[in-house]
Formats: structure tokens, C-alpha cells, sequence
């Protein structure tokens, strides 16, 4: 499978040390209009790197070759632009999350990636942390009955510095809750297996941030939050996030809860905690296990193991022997989720799904 890299900043970095975990994979193409990000990625390919043609943009990469696949890590406003020139062509696309930076981009490249004649799998890779993996599946299972809550919590450190500091603006980003939350909130679809109905958020940015100029404006994204979704099937959703809190212990935390038992998972500690309801006065019955993951998995990125299981999942699905997990229409989801919420923050009010998705 030849891949091209588009966008080769930080998470093509990540992306570089999972496919060379991967035999089959082999990067002929480096697409980015920054020199210094090209230079970075030669170097982390190493000898592989005279394999790897360097490029500008993707119309000079495709009047010189067409890769099997291409991977979209360039920022969140450049997807759509960058995402076109590729749809329609027989190249498997794994487009990094968000899809977009507004319902209006995702729904256009959703539309189109709905005839497109090869994969299209957006990078919701938290589905593919181990330990989230066997809560779902467990889940799933019917282990802890119906389920009627779930709970999620990040507490981790500020974002990290980008190349350019795109993801200081919410024009550029979406906003946290588009940028970083997308994947909780297609979480909570992939979980619940339903779809949201209302949202209402409460954040704003507290603390991080506040100091920082650029050309003389001060970053606009919320460091801090948290987030109510209703589901149609009834089952209700909580996130919350918090950007200053890197010292905690976990950084995520998923709670599952039904209505005959919880499930309780922690990032990075893999423990798992399954927790049956007890009757008044008896003692509590919670059994702990560990979910491991491969550790040169967990080595080659910064998401417990996820890029390479996703990875690996991708590939199954470009050979016919696996289904998309996340498709452009599941992406376009996760980006009105965090659209609702980002309105919802900015107007202090609840924001029906509807108001997003209907279409005029
Ligand atoms: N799945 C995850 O958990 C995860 C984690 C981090 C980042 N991401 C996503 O990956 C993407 C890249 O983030 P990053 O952290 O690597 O940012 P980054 O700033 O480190 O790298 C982005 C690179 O894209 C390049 N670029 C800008 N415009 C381009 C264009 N039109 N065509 C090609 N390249 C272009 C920039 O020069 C830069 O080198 C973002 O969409 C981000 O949300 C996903």
C-alpha cells in the first residue's frame, strides 16, 4: 500500500512511526507547503526517505502519481480544500478529524465521499484505544443491562504549539469542542448507538492562553467545559473537558452505566472497573481488570496505542476484508455535535441537532 502523508506537521509524525510498524505500507509522497514540516518528516523516515517524493500541494502530487492512500493531516480549515482534488479518484482516504470546520464543509465533503470509489474513513482513532475498545464491546455484550448514561472526562494539559499556531482560533479550529471533542462526541454516538438530540454547554477559556499574541489578537478557544447531550433512544451524555489539569492521574475516563450495572475505564492506567449493582446493606462488587496494550504500539504515538489499530483496521477496510469504520457521514456527525456546542457556549441556551442538520 503506497500512502502519501498530506499535511506532514505533528500528527504525520505519529502517522510515519505507525506505518513503519506496518510491512505492507510504504510512503512514496511528503505534501506540504512548509519546507521545515517536509525536512521533519524526511528525517523521521529515515532511510525510507528516498522512497518518499516532496511536494507543495496535492494537485502538483497527482500530476506526478497517484498514491493507493493518502492520509489528511493538514490542519482542520484546510480539509475540505485539500480533500477535493483527491475525492473521486481510486486513492483510500484516512481524513484526520474534525472532517471540517463547519457543518457546511463536512456536509459537502460527506455528499461527496458518498460516490467516492475507494475508502473514506475519517481519524476518530479513540475508538481504537484498547481500553475504550473493551468498554464498548462490553457494553455491547449487554453487560451492565440497558444503558442509560455515559459519562467522559479529559482532564489533560493545553494544547500544544502547531506549526503556523493554527489551532489558536476557533476560525482555523472549529473551536475546542470541534477540534478536540469530535472524538468524545462520536464516542457517545458509537456508545449510545443513537443519535443526539439536544446539547447544551457551559465553557469558556479560564485560564490557558491568556497571555499569548498573535499579530496582536489573543487565542479564542475554550480551555475548559462541560457538555449535556440527550440522545433519540433517551440515554443521556456527559463531557468534561478540562485543558489545564495535566497533572491528574487519568487523562480520560469513560463511564458506561445500564441499568443493571457500571462499567468504568481510565486512560492511561487501563484499569477497568465493572461494577454490578448491589442491593441496600450488601457490599459492593467491583472487579477490576487490566487492559494492556501492545507496547510498540503505545510507543509510536500519543493516543495509548490508537493510530496503529487504526491503522491496521484502515488497511483491513482498503483489502475488502473490513468494514469503514468511520464514515464521512459519522465525521460530519462529530462536527455538528461540536458545533452545537460551541453555539450553545457562546449563547448560554440548549441547541437542538435539528437547528444544524436540518437542511434549508
Ligand atoms: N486523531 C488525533 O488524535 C489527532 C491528534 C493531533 C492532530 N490531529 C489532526 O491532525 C491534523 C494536523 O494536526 P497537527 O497537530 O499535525 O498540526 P501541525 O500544525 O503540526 O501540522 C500541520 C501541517 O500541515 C501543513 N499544511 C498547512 N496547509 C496545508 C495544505 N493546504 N496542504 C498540505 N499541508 C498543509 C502545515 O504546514 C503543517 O506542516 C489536524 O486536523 C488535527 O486536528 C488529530
Amino acid at each position: 500500500m503506497k500512502f502519501a502523508l498530506i499535511g506532514t506537521g505533528l500528527m504525520a509524525q505519529e502517522h510515519i512511526r505507525n506505518l513503519q510498524l506496518i510491512p505492507e505500507a510504504r510512503i512514496v509522497a511528503l505534501v506540504d507547503p512548509a519546507p521545515s514540516s517536509l525536512e521533519w518528516a524526511s528525517s523521521a523516515l529515515g532511510a525510507a526517505s528516498a522512497d518518499a517524493r516532496q511536494f507543495a500541494d496535492v494537485p502538483s502530487m497527482l500530476a506526478a502519481l497517484t498514491p493507493d492512500a493518502a492520509i489528511i493531516a493538514s490542519p482542520n480549515y484546510t480539509h475540505r480544500e485539500v480533500v477535493t482534488p483527491l475525492l473521486g479518484r481510486p486513492i483510500h482516504i484516512l481524513c484526520e478529524k474534525p472532517l471540517a470546520t463547519t457543518v457546511e464543509d463536512a456536509r459537502a465533503v460527506a455528499a461527496a465521499a458518498e460516490t467516492h470509489p475507494a475508502v473514506f474513513w475519517v481519524g476518530m482513532e479513540y475508538r481504537w484505544m484498547p481500553p475504550v475498545t473493551q468498554l464498548v464491546t462490553q457494553v455491547r455484550a449487554g453487560r451492565i443491562g440497558k444503558l442509560r448514561r455515559v459519562g467522559m472526562h479529559e482532564h489533560r494539559f493545553p494544547f500544544l504549539p502547531k506549526v503556523g499556531d493554527w489551532n489558536r482560533f476557533s476560525s482555523n479550529t472549529g473551536g475546542t469542542m470541534v477540534e478536540k471533542c469530535c472524538h468524545f462526541f462520536d464516542l457517545m454516538r458509537y456508545i449510545i448507538a443513537a443519535e443526539p438530540v439536544r446539547v447544551y454547554c457551559s465553557g469558556a477559556m479560564d485560564v490557558n492562553h491568556l497571555d499569548e499574541r498573535y499579530g496582536g489578537r489573543t487565542p479564542d478557544i475554550i480551555d475548559n467545559s462541560f457538555t449535556v447531550v440527550d440522545f433519540a433512544n433517551g440515554a443521556r451524555a456527559m463531557l468534561d473537558l478540562c485543558m489545564f489539569a495535566e497533572g491528574m492521574e487519568e487523562q480520560e475516563k469513560l463511564t458506561a452505566i445500564g441499568d443493571m450495572a457500571a462499567l468504568e475505564v481510565g486512560i492511561p492506567s487501563g484499569i477497568l472497573a465493572f461494577s454490578p449493582r448491589v442491593k441496600l446493606g450488601q457490599p459492593k462488587q467491583v472487579e477490576r481488570t487490566h487492559v494492556t496494550t501492545d507496547e510498540a504500539a503505545l510507543r509510536a504515538g500519543h493516543h495509548h496505542g490508537a493510530t496503529f489499530f487504526q491503522l491496521q483496521a484502515f488497511l483491513r477496510a482498503a483489502a475488502g476484508k473490513g468494514p469503514v469504520a468511520v464514515t464521512a457521514t459519522e465525521g460530519l456527525a462529530a462536527v455538528a455535535m461540536g458545533v452545537a456546542a460551541e453555539l450553545s457556549a457562546a449563547e448560554h441556551r440548549v441547541v437542538a441537532m435539528d437547528e444544524l442538520l436540518t437542511s434549508t
